[in-house]
């Protein structure tokens, strides 16, 4: 079967989330259904997934607190985003941070002398100021810039709840711009509530219904990222659970895994799987050229 896999229309999240949805965006939508009442997910993340659905409204959880209280500082500033970009522009001129949307470039000279690592080495000492301030008041603008001039885009917190990631070598440049703007355009006006719950607990409290489509995109068992330390055998068993309970109650749902990673085999869900349909995805892992090349095999499983 031909894929399609365009996303020249696809929305990109301001969140840049490390293993995002965006490039699976045209496969998945492709097998959702025309009408969606409620679209509800309970592992929203960046958000790539809701920002490219059209539902009447939005019920979007996921147990990272940052990572919600984010998406509820963007939602605020939507109605209102020039208030937002004077804030923006305001903060990092006084932290003296580059930012090419705003022409603030690298000095010629440190391009020159580290090719490869002016960003960081530029703002390095303004980011560490940023993260002291950050740690002392909780502003959602610093939490934000964190994130954007950070290594990887992580949100990342040591155990006593101080965000702690290095600065990365990336800046504020016109792709975040156009990120930030397409999400405000996208959710303003929207019936749109986050929730930072567990995905099970979230799932008793909305109580999903006929004509409401439950997307999940879980941590996946067999594959290494930050937020799968969360996951473990006894939490896709409770996924399980839930996805046949909704089964039961005649609610759309349709999930995404991974199958096969490398060696790694996930036989629970595989088998679970089986009473519904699966879709094979061609996921980021798999050469689209060379069959052999695939060393992980992604699904989308749906009761529809
Ligand atoms: C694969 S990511 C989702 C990425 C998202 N689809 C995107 O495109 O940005 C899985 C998410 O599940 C969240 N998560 C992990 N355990 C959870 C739990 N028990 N309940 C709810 N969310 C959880 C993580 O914080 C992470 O954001």
């Amino acid at each position: 079967m031909a894929v399609t896999v365009s996303t020249k229309n696809m929305k990109r999240s301001p969140f840049f989330y490390v293993g995002d949805k965006f490039k699976l965006l045209p496969q998945l939508k492709a097998n959702f259904p025309k009408e969606i009442k409620r679209f509800i997910e309970p592992f929203c993340g960046g958000g790539s997934v809701f920002l490219n659905v059209d539902a009447d409204s939005y019920l979007l959880n996921d147990i990272d607190k940052n990572m919600i209280c984010l998406h509820k500082f963007l939602l605020a500033y939507s109605n209102e985003p020039n208030i937002f970009w004077s804030e923006v522009e305001r903060l990092i001129i006084s932290y003296n941070l580059s930012a090419t949307f705003m022409g603030r470039l690298v000095p010629q000279g440190l391009r020159k002398q580290f090719v490869k690592t002016y960003f960081a080495k530029y703002n390095k000492e303004a980011y560490h100021r940023m993260r002291a301030d950050y740690n002392a008041n909780h502003n959602p603008f610093l939490l934000y810039l964190l994130m954007i001039y950070g290594f990887n885009r992580f949100l990342r917190f040591n155990s006593n709840g101080e965000f702690n990631l290095p600065v990365g070598n990336v800046d504020f440049n016109q792709r975040v711009v156009n990120a930030l703007n397409e999400y405000f355009e996208r959710v303003q006006g929207k019936q749109i509530e986050f929730f930072n719950l567990d995905f099970q607990e979230f799932l008793e409290i909305i109580r999903p219904t006929a004509g409401d489509l439950v997307y999940l995109d879980p941590p996946y068992l067999i594959t290494f990222s930050e937020y799968n330390k969360l996951w473990n055998e006894e939490s896709e068993m409770r996924l399980i659970d839930s996805l046949d309970q909704l089964n039961a109650r005649k609610v759309r749902f349709a999930v995404s895994n991974i199958l096969w990673h490398r060696t790694r085999y996930n036989g629970v869900f595989n088998r679970w799987a089986q009473q519904y349909n699966i879709v094979n995805i061609q996921s980021n892992y798999i050469s689209f050229h060379d069959n052999t090349a695939k060393d992980s095999i992604e699904v989308l499983v749906k009761n529809f």
